[in-house]
Parts: structure tokens; sequence; C-alpha cells
């Protein structure tokens, strides 16, 4: 796998990642990403079809616990409904104050594939497709790779990223604890690790050999430089792109991100069970179990409405670490702006 452009659109599923984003960014010649996160294999092949001619554009899929080879299945199942039962009572209020019903537990965990395998039979259309929130069996890289896919994992620590390459990753993506959104720690009831990008990046490189995409807090071409001075091959910028014309931003995340200067960012688990880190609000007080995605269910309609309704204290703000410096404009001359000090 060959990176010919130092900036990768990082793929942010529900909504940032449209389509005209990918497009923006690959006709830079950067590589473009797609978050199929979320959303049915149907969907994701439309939209892949969409933007195949505007240059290279990637597919990202969530890892499902069933296809996770990192998960005890085990501990993870370990009082789940009681755990689920408990933190949907504490949903109730927040559901009542935005006036909408959310499912019952049973219901949350009815489906819980995220549409895996109808994913990975259209995943041969794919040039490039990137795992997040686990590791796939062996079987599956050989399975992409035949289709002469090239395979990408986020890794968050040394071991993660020793693992992805045994199992077959042609590339990884090194995400730092300044990332917004998800971290993709492979384990979903480990807490993640603190170990700052720059530093995770020079462990990783002295152990693994293929190409790393560094990942987190990387919001100005100064920030570029730094990770490619630490043998990355490449940028992945999320935040960075948030505010450009083309993300699929929602208004509310859109204003918050423009209005709140704090530069404070938190993790939490409850908007999904997986820790993910944005802007501060009252929702993020409440302890969620790390049970993914039941969690993300529960949560979908007080998300919804608090969007519907422009509220910021009960959806997700998602933001890395650097987001008082994001930028508006064109997702193009945001991308070549952060590649401007490119030597
Ligand atoms: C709004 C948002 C949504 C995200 N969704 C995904 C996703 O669907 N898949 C994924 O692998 N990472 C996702 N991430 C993480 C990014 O791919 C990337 O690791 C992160 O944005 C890098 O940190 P930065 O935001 O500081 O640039 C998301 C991040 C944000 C901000």
């Amino acid at each position: 796998m060959e990176f010919r452009h130092p900036i990768v659109a990082a793929p942010m599923a529900g909504g940032p990642s449209s389509t005209a984003l990918a497009r923006a960014v690959a006709s830079t010649g950067a590589l473009g990403f797609l978050g199929g996160g979320n959303k049915t294999a149907q969907q994701l092949t439309e939209d892949y079809r969409a933007v195949a001619d505007a240059g290279s554009v990637g597919v990202n899929l969530f890892v499902p616990d069933v296809a996770n080879t990192a998960v005890d299945p085990v501990r993870s199942q370990e009082q789940r409904s009681e755990r689920l039962a408990a933190f949907r009572e504490k949903l109730l209020p927040f559901a009542d104050r935005l006036g909408v019903d959310i499912p019952t537990v049973e219901q949350a965990g009815a489906d819980v594939s995220d549409d895996w395998n109808a994913k990975l039979a259209a995943a041969d259309e794919w040039p490039i497709v990137s795992f997040t929130f686990g590791l796939p069996h062996p079987e599956i890289f050989a399975q992409l790779h035949d289709s002469g896919t090239q395979v990408g994992v986020t890794v968050t620590t040394v071991t993660e990223a020793r693992n992805a390459v045994e199992h077959g990753a042609d590339f990884l993506v090194v995400q730092g604890p300044e990332a917004g959104g998800h971290r993709s720690v492979h384990d979903p009831l480990a807490e993640p690790e603190n170990v700052p990008l720059l530093d995770l990046l020079d462990a990783v490189a002295e152990v693994v050999d293929i190409p790393l995409v560094a990942a987190g807090g990387i919001v100005t071409p100064e920030h570029v430089q730094e990770v490619l001075a630490h043998g990355a091959a490449a940028a992945a910028v999320g935040t960075a792109l948030l505010l450009s014309d083309e993300a699929g931003t929602n208004p509310i995340h859109r204003k918050m991100l423009q209005e709140d200067r704090s530069g404070a960012t938190q993790t939490t688990r409850v908007y999904s069970g997986r820790v993910s880190r944005s802007l501060v609000n009252e929702f993020m007080t409440l302890e969620a179990p790390a049970i993914y995605p039941e969690v993300n269910t529960l949560t979908v309609p007080i998300k919804r409405a608090a969007i519907a309704a422009m509220d910021p204290r009960s959806t997700h703000l998602f933001a890395g670490t650097g987001y008082v410096q994001a930028r508006t404009g064109p997702a193009a001359e945001i991308v070549e702006w952060l590649a401007s000090n490119r030597p």
C-alpha cells in the first residue's frame, strides 16, 4: 500500500463523511474515506459507486463483536441485560425532556451485526477497506486480498498493531488519545491507553514494517509535518474537516464546534458503549456500560431529537483535542493547506 499524498480524510460515520466530502478530498489527490458504520451494505455500495470516479476513496467498516477476535465472548456477555436495563432507566429523564420513546433492552439487542456479512460480500468493489473497533480473523483479510482490496486496521496500542500485522493488514491507522470520535480499542471492555500520538507512533514503528497513517489531534500543517517526521506515511484528519463545506456535520454539531471556545474535550461511553471524545455536555455525566452497539441503539432517539431541536445537551458533539483550530471553507482548500509544508 502506497500513500502518495500526505493527507487522508479520516472516516467519520454518522453524517460527516458525506460522498461530497470524499469527492472533494479525493479530487486533491489525497485519500478520501466513506464511513460505513451504521449504514446498510446497500447504502454503502451506492455511496461508493457515487464517488468511485473521483480518485482514491477508502471504505471504513466497524468490526462487530461477533467478528472481532479481540472479544472474550464469555466476559462480554456477563450481566448484559441487567446492566443495559439499569442504563436505560437513567436515560428516561432525557427521553422525557425531548418527548421521545427509547427502545427496550430486547429491541436494542435485536440486530448487532451492522450488516457485516453483506458488507464483506460487497467489498470486492472497494480497493481500500479499513477496519475499526476490532480485528477480524485472518481469513477475512485473505478474502479481501483475493479480490485485490488493500486492508487497513485502526490500532491504539503496540499489541493491537502487532496483531493486525499478523492477521494480514496492509497498513495501520495509528490512533492517539487526542482523536475525536471513537477510539478504536480492539477489546471493547478495555480502557483506552493514553500514550500521546507521537510516542505511540514511535513505539509502533519499532515493531511493524508496513505503512502507518497517524490519527488524532492533527489540525495544522505543523502537526502533519510532525507525524511525517515520526515515520508516518500520511496523516488522517477528522476534526480538521468537520467544518468544511462538504462535510455532513449536523447543524448543532457545527454550531457548538464554532461557539465553544473552551478547547475542552472529554471522553465518555454514554453515546454508544465504546469510548469516544467530544465537547463536554450534560449527557456525558451519565455512566454507561461497555456494551456496544446496544448503548448506541438505546440512545439514538435521544440524540436524533436533540439534533432536531438544536439542543446540545444530549447529543454527541465529537471533537478531537485540536478542534479550536478547525477551519471552515471548501474541503479541498483545507486539505491543500494541511499539506502545504510538504517537503
Ligand atoms: C465525527 C467523527 C466521527 C468518526 N467516525 C469514525 C468512524 O466511523 N470510523 C472510524 O474508524 N473512525 C471514526 N472517527 C475517528 C476518526 O476516523 C479519526 O481517528 C479521528 O477523527 C482523528 O482525530 P481528529 O478528530 O483529532 O482528527 C470519527 C471521528 C469523528 C470526529
